[in-house]
């Protein structure tokens, strides 16, 4: 169900968008449970039948399964029901944003004196990726008001919707999960400077500041309105963050500054070529002995065409242009283009903290790091609720 933020710049909903945030929570589950169940059963029973009745095989790649699955009337009922969908989860917080500008400006001000900073590039060229179209079908996309806290609100307020009460109370339960599974896999690891790439409101973020308290956590972004609503978020929680604004393709930080460059859902939305030179920046800006980590959609090569198509339906249908070609990319294979060695790379999926609790973090960082990297842990049909991540060290 919509979790309720956990910070002043919660909403004052009132009694109605509370309903409709419900009501819009309640129907992606529905499609993400059942519809896409009986989706599942029409691509076994109808579609795949039909593709190998016609070429004499199994759909074997994402792109196949598509193909088989298209025109389906399960197909069509799940994927209509989930754009419309996506398009209610941003409109059901539209309303309580307009209405609260004044007094979340108000609460970002009261704020402005806590530690932790906010630094604006007015001259930056901001990415087309960030801007030029509504990314997830996001109404006016990262940009939207400009410098304004309104697109960083529409965000934190949309995710509670969108997340189901999956991504945890704070929606850090990506950071919280992935920053404790590194802590107890890397127990000698103490990170003094971690940056985060990609941060949006910084919810993330925040984790890796509670799990190394005395590190200096950077975060950028190159869209600025999210960056001032989770500089002013932070404060409000107590937590020292730099926001910066800057293209993670094109840090502007010197070599070698770094123990960490995380980043959460971040890579997805960057072209190829933009993903590539962003990794080059990681592995320039990280000491040696420094860490890549990624949380991330788990890539094609793990999955069968049906749970490759299930994930990669967002880049045909949810305004998510770059989502399949990064799914397609092999992440072992960018990190090595990128410098990093080959023998430092690991992959693995993390329990949620939230829902699993402590115990469960500590027992995936113990032995066979690959053990349970697959389709049936990380694929979104998955039993219960996992986050893959990969990384590698710099020599
Ligand atoms: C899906 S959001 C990331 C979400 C967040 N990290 C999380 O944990 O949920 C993608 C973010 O990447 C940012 N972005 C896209 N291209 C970028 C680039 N080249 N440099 C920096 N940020 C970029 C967007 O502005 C957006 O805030």
């Amino acid at each position: 169900m919509t979790v309720e933020l956990q910070h002043p710049m919660k909403p004052d909903a009132t009694p109605e968008e509370i309903a409709r945030g419900r009501f819009t929570s309640g129907i992606r589950s529905l499609i993400l449970n059942d519809l896409a169940a009986d989706m599942r059963a029409a691509y076994d029973r109808r579609a795949a039948p039909a593709f190998k009745k016609e070429h004499d095989r199994e759909p074997e790649t994402s792109r196949e399964a598509h193909q088989a699955l298209r025109g389906d009337p399960a197909f069509n009922i799940y994927s209509a029901m989930r754009v419309q969908a996506q398009k209610m989860v941003w409109a059901s917080v539209a309303d309580s944003v307009e209405r609260e500008a004044d007094r979340l400006s108000h609460e970002a001000r009261k704020a402005a004196d806590a530690p932790g900073s906010l630094t604006l590039e007015p001259g930056l060229d901001v990415p087309k990726n960030v801007h030029a179209i509504d990314v997830h079908l996001m109404p006016g996309s990262y940009t939207r008001g400009a410098d304004s806290l309104e697109a960083g609100a529409v965000y934190d307020r949309g995710l509670a919707v969108f997340s189901m009460g999956l991504m945890g109370a704070n929606l850090d339960d990506i950071g919280l999960s992935m920053s404790q599974y590194i802590k107890q896999r890397f127990p000698d690891f103490a990170p003094s400077r971690i940056l985060d790439t990609g941060c949006t409101i910084g919810h993330n973020t925040l984790p890796w500041k509670q799990a190394y308290p005395d590190a200096e956590v950077i975060a950028i972004d190159a869209a600025p309105g999210p960056l001032a609503y989770g500089s002013a978020r932070a404060k409000m929680q107590g937590q020292e963050v730099h926001f910066q604004q800057m293209c993670a393709d094109d840090l502007g930080f010197e070599d070698e500054s770094f123990d960490v460059v995380w980043s959460s859902m971040f890579l997805h939305e960057l072209s190829k070529k933009q993903r590539a030179k962003a990794f080059e920046e990681a592995y320039r800006v990280l000491k040696p002995g420094g860490l890549v980590i990624h949380m991330e959609l788990p890539p094609n090569e793990q999955m069968g065409a049906f749970d490759g198509f299930y994930l990669d339906w967002d880049s045909y249908y949810n305004n998510e242009p770059y989502y399949k070609g990064y799914r397609d990319e092999v992440p072992a294979d960018l990190c090595k283009k990128a410098g990093f060695g080959e023998d430092t790379f690991f992959e693995f999926v993390v329990p949620s903290i939230g829902i699993y609790g402590e115990e469960a973090v500590a027992e995936a960082a113990k032995g066979d790091r690959a053990e349970g990297v697959g389709q049936e842990t990380t694929g979104r049909l998955a039993e219960g609720v996992m986050w893959y991540g990969y990384g590698a060290f710099k020599k």
